[in-house]
């Protein structure tokens, strides 16, 4: 199968209840883990490639990885650039091959990030390729993208509804209490906020920083009305996990295949488990 839309399958997911889960790509390891979870789990699934996915392993990477993935497998495969920071950075991965790009200009005034929001709209839309935007600021550290608790910004419900109006976006990332990396405290999510948002906005909505936030308010959250959730540092714990724990059992070891491999599975399980909560699984 050619990579389908990010919309795509965040509008099935929108009709059906539940959500698709958007994974990182950043090497081959990862990359089969996602794919292997999502045949098994028989759900649709989203490779996306952060800033510092981009610089790892080159854009050339991991459009190739995605493509042949997709084509390998008998689910859809969705590919999306996550956090796009320009203009040009969002053109030249459309040109590669992107399915899907991420544009995020909530680090800029409302006016400035409605402009660039559309400015790629326009182009995306016309070669059929969708697009998401952020409003409100998602707190956390993903890789060069670093927003302090003082800074984040929750999304305020008028303002996402004027946004998507003027801005045409297919889908909207929202503040609600999510951060990104590894929580200090317990996430708090604010659920009132969600349903206004969701109230006002027909688009599918998604969640960022979603890795350590209790099963619970994960349900809740698709409940409410989430089509996407992102997941990239449980993926990064599993698999540094199961690399210390191979090289602790057996620390002469030289194989690389023998040091990834558990990992590679380790990041599968974690996969599945999220795939399951999402509501995804059986929905491809
Ligand atoms: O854009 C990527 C995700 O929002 C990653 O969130 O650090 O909680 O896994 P995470
Ligand atoms: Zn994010």
């Amino acid at each position: 199968m050619a990579l389908v839309t990010v919309a795509e399958l965040a509008c099935a997911a929108a009709e059906g209840g539940y959500a698709v889960g958007a994974f990182n790509l950043n090497n081959m390891e990862i990359l089969q883990a996602v794919i292997a979870a999502a045949e098994e789990e028989r759900s649709p699934v989203i490779l996306q490639a952060s800033q510092g996915g981009l610089k790892y392993a080159g854009i050339d990477y991991i459009v190739a990885m995605a493509r042949v993935a997709a084509e390998k497998a008998s689910v859809p495969v969705a590919l999306n650039l996550d956090h796009g920071t320009s203009f040009e950075q969002a053109m030249q991965c459309i040109r590669k091959g992107f399915s899907a790009v991420m544009i995020d200009g909530s680090r800029l005034p409302l006016e400035d990030n409605i402009t660039l929001v559309k400015r790629v709209v326009d182009v995306a839309h016309a070669v059929g390729v969708s697009v998401e935007a952020e409003l409100g600021k998602i707190g956390g550290t993903e890789d060069d993208i670093v927003v302090s608790e003082r800074e984040a910004m929750m999304t305020e419900p008028e303002e996402a509804a004027e946004f998507i109006e003027a801005a045409q976006p297919d889908l909207l990332a929202v503040a609600i209490g999510t951060a990104h990396g590894v929580y200090k405290g317990k996430p708090k999510l604010d659920f009132e906020r969600l349903m206004e948002i969701k109230a006002r906005v027909d688009i599918p909505l998604v969640l960022h920083g979603a890795s350590g936030v209790p099963d619970q308010a994960i349900r809740k959250a698709c409940q409410i009305g989430i089509s996407k959730i992102n997941i990239d540092t449980e993926l990064r714990v599993a698999f540094s996990g199961a690399v210390q724990r191979t090289l602790k059992a057996s620390p002469d070891e030289i194989d690389p295949r023998k040091i990834l491999g558990p990992a590679r599975e380790a990041m599968k399980q974690v996969v599945r488990e999220k795939m399951r909560l999402f509501g995804c699984s059986g929905k491809a």
